[in-house]
């Protein structure tokens, strides 16, 4: 479905993503982890078209897209929640709503209320009042708005109680279990990221330097000791 091949990207002079590779399967959930800094947003703003690659290519579905635009993006299905400012506050949830499936007028209310109920129940207040977990939900609502086939989410669970920590992870969960899109999630709760991935990408200082499937990462000495906290692993 995507395909990303040895992208380079960055801000001007300063380069942050070194040849990068990473692909996700139709139904998959793909995490990236990785320490703060190391170029997670910035490969997942490059490939929502918000920043130029200085060199790659990326492919969705069989499809050239290196250097679209955002709006031709949501277009062919791709879907981004950012890190940060992914709401209007000032809006109500319904207003949210609406505006995310606006410009391709696909709106869906009924099954984005049936993963979100609590978006049903708060459709009429305003997103400043919502808590974060709420919020993270209303973010992901919106872009789900224009059906994409693939979402791009920027740590969702950023933020947020332990317990609503579990809460994203089972609606990211719902989301690609119930077909709706496959998931590329950037996490920093990296368990409970791999308790629902199908595989995961280890990401320092630009460059990936891991990839496998959950149990994998997880049981990796180095890498459970060095990127997921974990005291008893040692090297
Ligand atoms: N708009 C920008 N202009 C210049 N440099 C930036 C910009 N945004 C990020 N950077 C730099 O790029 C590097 C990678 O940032 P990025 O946001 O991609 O990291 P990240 O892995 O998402 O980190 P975090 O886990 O903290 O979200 C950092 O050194 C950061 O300072
Ligand atoms: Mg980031």
């Amino acid at each position: 479905m995507l395909l990303v091949e040895n992208i380079s990207s960055g801000y001007g002079q300063s380069r942050v993503v070194n040849e990068v590779s990473i692909n996700i399967q139709p139904g998959e959930i793909v995490v990236i982890i990785g320490p703060n800094g190391c170029g997670k947003s910035t490969l997942l703003k490059t490939i929502f078209g918000l920043i130029e690659p200085y060199s790659g290519k990326i492919i969705l579905n069989g499809e050239d897209i290196t250097g679209s635009k955002p709006y031709d993006l949501v277009g062919k299905g791709m879907g981004f929640v950012p890190q940060i400012n992914n709401v209007f506050p000032g809006l109500t949830v319904m207003e949210n709503l609406e505006i995310g499936g606006y410009l391709y007028k696909k709106h869906d209310f009924r099954e984005i209320f049936r993963i979100f109920p609590v978006l049903l129940e708060k459709k009429k207040e305003k997103a400043h009042n919502l808590s974060g977990g709420e919020r993270q939900m209303l973010a992901m609502a919106r872009a789900l708005m224009t059906q994409p086939r693939l979402l791009l989410l920027d740590e969702p669970s950023a933020g947020l109680s332990p317990k609503m920590v579990e809460v994203m992870m089972n609606k990211i969960n719902e989301i690609v279990r119930r077909d709706l899109c496959s998931v590329l999630l950037i996490e920093q709760n990296a368990k409970s990221a791999l308790g629902i991935a199908d595989r995961g990408y280890i990401m320092v200082m630009g460059k990936k330097v891991f990839e496998g499937g959950p149990h994998e990462i997880l049981d990796h000495k180095e890498i459970g000791r060095l990127y997921l906290g974990r005291k008893d692993a040692k090297n």
